[in-house]
């Protein structure tokens, strides 16, 4: 079958500078593969190659068997990827509710995900739907922008380092919370740099250092095998 997302040997550079060095990754429907590897290595960089914030200079990314590469980042998201960036920002001003509305109101994809919905969902966020964003805790900034990726009915979610800097039992509900996506259907791209958060969802990875893909197979092998989970993390 052939892949939903297909990363094809891309490079990308900020400026002069260089960052990914022909990443290849394809994710099939109703798979959750996952981006492994330490801080800096070009996780960020390639979901950003994804979403067209950053364009790769060669190779390319293709979408449904159509080559995107180069399309503007809103028509990549009305195509169907909706991104969670690591840095959560949601509108403080708004609250919790209004963030969700707002989300409805730019999504122009049909789909089941509904404001009632991401609530029966995230029930934490319906217990807080009037809060401002500004008042919110890293979990609660973390629940909202991916409920407010989901209002846009994406086929594909990217989730950068959902679990970062979040307390133990924040990072457990979150992984339940995914899993459920997961098992409804939804096919995921999660970057991280957490062994036991990526082995507990993902179903393939790609271990990435410096730019390139180091080691790729089942989360499975790396389960495993902890000396080769060892040796490729420990770099
Ligand atoms: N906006 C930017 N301008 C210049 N260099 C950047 C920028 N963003 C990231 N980088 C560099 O690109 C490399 C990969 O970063 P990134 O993709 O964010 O890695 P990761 O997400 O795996 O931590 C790092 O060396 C980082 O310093
Ligand atoms: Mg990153």
């Amino acid at each position: 079958m052939a892949a939903l997302l297909s990363i094809e040997a891309i490079h990308t550079a900020y400026g002069l500078s260089k960052v990914l060095f022909g990443i290849t990754a394809d994710i099939h429907q109703g798979e959750c593969v996952c981006l492994l590897g330490r801080n800096g290595v070009g996780k960020s960089t390639t979901m950003r190659s994804i979403m067209g914030l950053t364009v790769p200079s060669q190779g390319k990314i293709v979408w449904k068997g159509e080559d995107i590469t180069g399309w503007a980042p809103h028509r990549i998201a009305r195509a169907g990827i909706g991104f969670v960036p690591e840095d959560r920002r949601v509108f403080a001003e708004l609250s919790v509710w209004e963030n969700l509305d707002i989300a409805a109101r730019a999504a122009r994809r049909p789909g089941p995900w509904t404001i009632e919905a991401l609530f029966d969902l995230f029930p934490q966020l319906a217990a807080i739907q009037s809060r401002m964003g500004g008042f919110l805790s890293g979990g609660e900034q973390q629940m909202l922008t991916i409920a407010r990726t989901l209002m846009t009915n994406p086929d594909l979610l990217l989730l950068d380092e959902p679990s970062e800097g979040l307390a133990p039992l924040v990072v457990d509900m979150l992984l339940e919370k995914i899993g459920d996506l997961k098992k409804g259907g939804l096919t995921i791209l999660l970057a991280e740099q957490g062994l036991a958060f990526s082995l507990a969802l993902a179903d393939r990875v790609y271990v990435l250092e410096k730019g390139e893909v180091r080691y790729t197979g089942p989360s499975s092998a790396l389960r495993d095998d902890k000396d080769l989970a060892d040796r490729l993390l420990a770099l």
